[in-house]
């Protein structure tokens, strides 16, 4: 047997030897795509920034929507550390006092009666386990949007209408149709075919999708036609809540509450990976009854859920919500008052709600070259798996008036070298 040494990544020119090793056990692909973002080694994170080997920092406007508290905020690592020294993984046989206390925290945030909680460990669990439970109801014919995103496991996948990423998977699941975003009237098409079997899962505004935002109005009108046809609605807040869009959660725009709210990212605090499914006591009535119906090992641990607790508290505490409504609505602002100085080519559209913001272009390849104009710049950002001739930008709501005019002076700069 040939024992192979991975260098300490601390000391030396570790980017060569993490660079070799991921193409040698993840593959060329993932190997390629970190060579072509200059093959920076990420060592540590704090607030606004993520450090890299060399000693370089990069500002986090990526992140897919996770880190709205930031990296490492103190209050969530201190929460986590008191549970990893004290009781990191539940027996799942006695109660446990955190998992109680993180659901609590949960259904305090979110409105009318979603209350029950059932957590598991990432986005796309959330969303098998809101489909499942649609099933249970009887709920069997799903509706989506194009270019809606609501993760990649099997379930999941079926209604993440990108054929990029289903086609090679097929057949999935059956019985799926999906609709234009936005257009309440083919929602309402799809909707009377389904008569009592629909079930409806969309995005209050799709992230992946390229940061769509529907006309106003959208989401009570599928909300109603879902009454109208007896359907049930899971809105997926899996990127645009906790506070992501300025509110809690996007469906309070328009006053909607769906049978099943999804959550996940920001739930983390961007320390434990934990998302949830938050639903009426109607909806969850099922997953009440039987508590083995869907069930995951590590779902809902302690450690995720002391991170979570700590997370919605830390929040209300400095008022999270409202700076992520304040600074979005500044850095919308003066992005779109920066590209109209200097008018890049092909530009559709800047545009945003809170601090979930977008940057569409015509041709894809803009994307890219703005991606890497504002690496140079130290800026992190992120690309749209379902659109790629939008940017997006997922900034922490803890930026400070330094980091936020750090980002624009970057942004105007990489604009103007396009
Ligand atoms: C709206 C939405 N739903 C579901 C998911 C899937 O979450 P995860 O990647 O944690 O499985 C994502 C991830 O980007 C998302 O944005």
């Amino acid at each position: 047997m040939t024992l192979t040494v991975v260098p300490d990544i601390s000391e030396g020119r570790p980017e060569l030897d993490v660079l070799a090793t991921y193409r040698r056990h993840f593959g060329g692909g993932r190997a390629s795509v970190g060579q072509l973002l200059g093959g920076m080694v990420e060592v540590g994170s704090s607030g606004a920034w993520i450090d890299v080997q060399d000693g370089r920092r990069y500002l986090d406007f990526g992140g897919y929507g996770v880190f709205i508290l930031g990296h490492r905020h103190p209050v969530v690592t201190a929460a986590v550390h008191r549970q990893l020294d004290r009781h990191p993984l539940a027996s799942r046989t006695f109660l446990e006092p955190v998992t109680a206390e993180a659901a609590a925290a949960l259904a305090g945030t979110t409105p009318g009666d979603l209350d029950l909680v059932h957590f598991v460990n990432s986005g796309a669990e959330a969303t098998e386990a809101a489909l499942k439970l649609a099933r249970i109801h009887g709920r069997t014919s799903v509706i989506t949007t194009n270019k809606g995103y609501h993760g990649k496991t099997l379930g999941a996948l079926s209604v993440t209408a990108n054929p990029t990423y289903q086609d090679p998977f097929r057949p999935l699941l059956p019985d799926i149709t999906a609709v234009p975003y936005g257009d309440a009237g083919a929602m309402a098409e799809a909707l009377s075919k389904t008569r009592g079997t629909g079930v409806v899962i969309l995005e209050p505004v799709q992230g992946e999708g390229g940061v769509v935002l529907p006309p106003p109005g959208y989401l009570r009108a599928v909300a109603e036609l879902c009454t109208a046809n007896d359907a049930m609605l899971i809105v997926d807040e899996i990127q645009t809540g906790m506070g992501r869009l300025g509110t809690w959660w996007g469906i309070e725009a328009e006053g909607v509450v769906p049978d099943i709210l999804l959550v996940g990212k920001g739930l983390s605090g961007g320390v434990v990976p934990i998302a949830a499914l938050v639903a009426t006591p109607r909806a969850y009535a099922p997953f009440a009854k039987d508590p083995y119906l869907h069930t995951s090992t590590f779902a809902g641990s302690p450690l995720a859920c002391a991170a979570a607790a700590a997370t919605i508290g830390a929040m209300r505490d400095e008022q999270i919500v409202q700076r992520a409504a304040c600074i979005g609505a500044h850095l919308l602002r003066e992005m779109r008052l920066a590209c109209a100085g200097l008018l890049p080519a092909g530009l559709v559209e800047v545009r945003g709600r809170g601090l979930l913001l977008g940057i569409e272009f015509e041709d894809p390849g803009t994307v890219g070259e703005l991606a890497l104009q504002l690496l140079e710049r130290g800026v992190l950002s992120c690309h749209s798996l379902n659109s790629s001739r939008v940017l997006r930008f997922t900034p922490p709501a803890v930026l400070d008036d330094d980091e936020i005019n750090q980002f624009l002076s970057s942004f105007s700069a990489a604009i103007a070298a396009l």
